[in-house]
């Protein structure tokens, strides 16, 4: 087995360790990401994994400082260690090792299949974009994704986690519509008050209170955030979105009708991280629709 997953320390950086340990097929770093983190996409034994680490230590010349220092961007993968540990809901990347290496954690995730919903701005409106395919699914697909997303966010509220910079950048969707939330770091064990003023996120999913100095964060501010979300997808009525249109049709006519899935229980905190099985119950898998015309 991979030393990824079954190392637990190592003196090398991680990048060092990565690069030995399985063969990288994409890298995340400043080019793509502005946290200062650094990940990857790797195979090794016939797994693809991704892994998370913090980065550098020392701030890369001639790239915009990331918001956190090294030390922050630990303390929140450390973080992100717990809410995995907190929660096994099949909507979750399954956390499969933490390995402690010389420039800090490298968090050793299952590879989330599919694709990001969430991409730069320029591509938004683009046919052929994640976003305008995942955004133009049939109702019935894309009210199923987005129920799974709610479903999450209860098994997270009973723990106490309270979202913080959810948006459609966390939301990976397989052509069988299973969905993974990835990018938690910052999600918070319970209320808080905002100390920062302007928080981290997306201006399209924020709350008003992630926008002000002094305000409770808790969970109406994620209730908030996933309705912002559903507004978004769902009913393409979010103002200036590329998605603005007729919501997505049913093939039905009337509303939605869809079996509903059993709830999952996130009670009992794992021990240790580890695999677990991510059946749906699904029917043989749909592929996502082609490429459509841009919304007029
Ligand atoms: N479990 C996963 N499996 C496959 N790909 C993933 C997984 N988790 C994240 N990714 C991909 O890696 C990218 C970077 O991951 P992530 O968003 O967690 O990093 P980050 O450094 O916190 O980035 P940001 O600057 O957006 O906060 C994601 O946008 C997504 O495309
Ligand atoms: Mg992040």
């Amino acid at each position: 087995m991979t030393a990824l997953l079954t190392e637990t320390s190592t003196a090398l950086t991680a990048a060092a360790f990565v690069a030995g340990a399985g063969t990288v097929v994409r890298t995340f770093d400043h080019h793509t990401q502005d946290s200062g983190n650094v990940s990857w996409l790797v195979e090794a034994d016939g797994e693809r994994v991704f892994v998370k680490s913090a980065g550098p230590v020392e701030p890369l010349p001639d790239v915009p400082v990331p918001a956190l220092d090294h030390a922050g961007r630990v303390a929140l993968l450390e973080n992100a260690v717990r809410l995995a540990r907190s929660c096994d809901h099949p909507a979750l990347a399954t956390l499969r090792n933490v390995v402690a290496t010389g420039s800090g954690p490298a968090l050793v995730y299952d590879a989330a299949p599919g694709e990001l919903v969430g991409v730069p701005r320029a591509q938004r409106s683009d046919p052929r974009s994640a976003y305008q395919r995942f955004g133009h699914l049939p109702a019935e697909r894309m009210l199923a994704v987005l129920d799974t997303l709610i479903d999450v966010h209860v098994d997270l509220a009973e723990l106490g986690w309270v979202a913080c910079d959810l948006y459609d950048g966390c939301l990976i969707v397989a052509p069988d519509d299973r969905l993974t939330v990835v990018d938690l770091d910052t999600y918070h064990p319970g209320p808080f008050t905002n100390t920062v003023g302007r928080m981290f996120g997306s201006d399209r999913f924020m709350a008003p209170e992630e926008r002000t100095l002094g305000a409770a964060i808790d969970q109406r501010t994620t209730v908030f955030t996933l309705g912002r979300l559903v507004t978004h997808f769902a009913t393409r009525r979010s103002p200036g979105s590329p998605l603005r249109g007729p919501p997505p049709a049913s093939r039905r006519s009337g509303p939605a009708r869809r079996p509903c899935r059993p709830r999952r229980s996130c009670a009992r905190p794992r021990s240790s991280a580890g695999s677990r099985g991510r059946g749906r119950g699904r029917a043989a898998p749909q592929r996502w629709p082609p490429p459509v015309a841009p919304p007029a």
